[in-house]
């Protein structure tokens, strides 16, 4: 699509899950809106619209951002990934297998922002990014053992209404390899403990 000019609209393009998208936005459009009302990717979900629960959570050339707090033309040139774009082909991203085999939901509601906020948790923290957490933050020490306490605060801006947090952060802990979180238990393991 050719780009419109006007004073409140722009052609731009977006770079979503490795495959360009020309559109005209409205300058007011966010990033939030463009893919699921535009790009019909319903899978980055709409929880406040206001940036506080991270429902909308995707990743902006690796780092995690609320959709809706984004304007879309603010996103052009930039390499976005939603939930739809994290697996590759058939086989599903660590994180989401992880999330899978350890029932880390319950409606699925935040998952999709829950599971790309944790990709980037587990870059963040082996890049040796501190949190509000993290006892040392000297860089010298290195990244901190990703304990649940690292992990639930490290995602702490992506919100459960259900309450799946105890499996939400055996999952991360799972996927990231942390060795320090609690043994995680499978589906299998929970029911055969019962
Ligand atoms: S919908 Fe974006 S943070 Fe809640
Ligand atoms: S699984 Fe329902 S809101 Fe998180």
């Amino acid at each position: 699509m050719d780009p419109v000019p006007s004073p409140t609209h722009s052609g731009i393009t977006l770079n979503v899950n490795g495959e360009k998208h020309a559109l005209s936005v409205d300058h007011r459009t966010t990033l939030l809106d463009a893919l699921r009302e535009r790009l019909d990717l319903t899978g980055t979900k709409k929880g406040c619209d206001q940036g506080q629960c991270g429902a909308c959570t995707v990743l902006v050339d690796g780092r995690r951002t609320v959709a809706c707090l984004q304007f879309a033309v603010a996103a052009e040139g930039r390499e976005i990934t939603t939930i739809e774009g994290v697996a590759e082909g058939e086989r599903l991203h660590p994180v989401q297998q992880a999330f899978l085999d350890l029932d880390g939901y319950q409606c699925g509601y935040c998952t999709p922002g829950q599971i790309c906020s944790a990709i980037a948790v587990i870059e963040e923290h082996a890049a040796g990014w501190p949190s509000a957490a993290t006892d040392d933050v000297r860089p010298e020490a290195g990244p901190p053992p990703l304990t649940p306490d690292e992990i639930r605060e490290r995602m702490s801006g992506n919100l459960c209404r259900c309450g799946a947090y105890v499996a939400i952060t055996q999952a991360v802990a799972r996927a990231a390899g942390a060795r320090t979180a609690p043994a995680a238990q499978t589906t299998a393991d929970r029911g055969a403990a019962a």
